[in-house]
């Protein structure tokens, strides 16, 4: 399974539906670090915000024009990666502690593309993937408290220094497990009713098109009808 070709692939797809002067919110994880070469290979005139520390430096880096939200508090097209994917394009997001920023900026967006390889796809989410949720160090140990009564299995999660991992807002993050995830659009809610909770990886209602990376190419996926036939 060569998922880094299928990654190839949906980054292709999903740079080629950029316009010059589009203002751009960019996501951050692997695939759209593909995204963000592929723009540059494609020498792309258009001016991008990202919701990252790590895909502000890659992509300047690599020279693509950089804005922020102060900025341009409107944005034509997000493109962003996920964990999981529903067939009612509802996301897990954050497995690189980002998910905030990306969904302020996904929310400034008049349209979100999200790239993903098929092995992102599942009939409900919580299959595989935990919900990451930012939390204030201050309240640590009681948010996982809390989220435990949720019914969820949390967890601080740790840096590669053996510290807990602090994301780009100097935050921790606690990976919750909760295995299936009937009612995502409640569980995001009572998650960030949590006080010391900051936001969790839970996406609802954000996507407009989903680009799959398969061993056949890419697909275009704009309806639950297309990704239960694609699932198939
Ligand atoms: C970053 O915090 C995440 O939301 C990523 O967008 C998500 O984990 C997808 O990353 P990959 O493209 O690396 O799988």
């Amino acid at each position: 399974m060569d998922t880094e070709m299928w990654k190839r692939a949906v980054a292709e797809a999903a740079a080629k539906l950029v316009r010059d002067k589009m203002v751009v919110g960019l996501g951050s994880g692997t695939t759209v670090a593909k995204v963000i070469q592929a723009l540059v290979k494609l020498k792309s005139e258009a001016i991008f915000v990202p919701s990252s520390s790590a895909t502000q430096r890659l992509a300047n880096d690599l020279g693509l024009k950089l804005s922020s939200l102060d900025v341009h508090g409107k944005l034509d097209l997000m493109i962003d990666g996920a964990d999981e994917v529903d067939p009612n394009f509802n996301m897990i997001k954050g497995r690189g502690g980002a998910h905030t920023r990306e969904k302020i900026v996904a929310g400034a967006a008049k349209r979100v593309i999200i790239v993903v390889t098929k092995t992102k796809l599942v009939k409900r989410l919580g299959e595989r993937a935990p919900v990451p949720v930012e939390v204030l160090p201050f309240a640590r140990e009681y948010t996982i408290r809390r989220l435990a009564e949720l019914g969820g299995e949390p967890r601080l999660r740790m840096g590669i220094s053996g510290a807990p991992f602090i994301t780009d807002n100097g935050n921790y993050v606690v990976d919750v497990k909760f295995h299936s995830i009937p009612q995502p659009s409640e569980l995001e809610q009572e998650i960030n009713c949590v006080p010391g909770v900051i936001e969790n990886g839970l996406f609802i209602r954000v996507v407009d098109i989903v680009l799959v990376g398969h061993e056949g190419g890419h697909a275009k996926l704009r309806s639950k009808r297309e990704f239960l036939k694609f699932m198939r």
